[in-house]
């Protein structure tokens, strides 16, 4: 009889091809973790917030240099006032408990999105630990906070064509280069791999530009139930796929 690999074992088998160096997560379905079970969704957000800490932990052991989290969407906001205002109080706090831990592993958080609208409190909370950490040299987390990624093109967009404008730039010679370089990702690679958890099959708004080549691994996990075996699972399921890049 064999038994379904353990996370030592996924790890390892992990660890034994090249990793990818990018992996991004829409981390989904902590609200109906909590229905579920009877409780209030901002308990499913609270186990979240255990679940993402966990996987900063298991990116760091398997070695990838950049791992994103959707936290926050620009659509989040017409959720019941509550509910925002409890997840923008526990992203801040749980980003502030975190810089311990950050250090020790010489990890940087990095913020994606749009910091006008932020709560100045919770800004000034997450900019703080951005700050500490921006000369460790590990693993970078980024946060999608504040996130939308039609916004992040239209800042781009407006970006370039102030250069246009002042004339630092010809329209007909703006590139793919000069696109990716105007995104809050800009001097980032583009992810290797996307995991969406909670059996949803869409992108919701999610760096629209730079998941043109990434590879998708969807799970029907709810997002506090998905934990480093499932990170290391995810990633083996990448390993196992041939990147075509749109050749043959
Ligand atoms: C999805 O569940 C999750 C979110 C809207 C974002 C909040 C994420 C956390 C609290 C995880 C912690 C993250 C960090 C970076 C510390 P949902 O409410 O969309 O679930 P549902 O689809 O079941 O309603």
């Amino acid at each position: 009889m064999t038994t379904a690999p353990g996370e030592a074992e996924l790890l390892e088998a992990a660890r034994s091809q090249p990793v990818p160096e990018h992996v991004a997560i829409i981390m989904d379905g902590n609200g109906r973790w909590a229905t579920r079970r009877g409780l209030p969704r901002v308990a499913g957000h609270r186990e979240g917030v255990k679940a993402a800490r966990a996987i900063v932990r298991a990116a760091d052991t398997l070695g990838l240099r950049y791992l994103t989290l959707y936290a926050f969407s620009t659509e989040n906001w017409s959720r019941p006032l509550d509910e925002v205002s409890t997840l923008m109080n526990l992203l801040e706090r749980s980003v502030h408990a975190e810089l311990p831990a950050l250090m020790a592993r010489n990890a940087r958080l990095r913020v994606l999105g749009r910091p006008h609208g932020v709560p100045a409190g919770v800004r000034r909370g997450i900019d703080h630990v951005v700050h500490e950490t921006r000369n460790n040299t590990g693993l970078t987390v980024l946060m999608a906070f504040n996130y939308g990624g039609r916004d992040e093109l239209l800042d781009a967009f407006r970006t370039l064509a102030r250069q246009v404008q002042a004339g630092d730039l010809k329209a007909d010679d703006i590139s793919e280069k000069d696109v990716s370089g105007a995104l809050y990702t800009a001097d980032i690679p583009d992810p290797d791999l996307l995991i969406r958890t909670s059996g949803e099959m869409r992108i919701s708004n999610f760096l629209l530009w730079q998941i043109a080549y990434t590879e998708l691994v969807l799970t029907p996990t709810l997002w506090p139930d998905f934990g480093p075996g499932d990170l290391y699972r995810a990633v083996g399921e990448f390993q196992g796929r041939t990147r075509r890049f749109g050749k043959v």
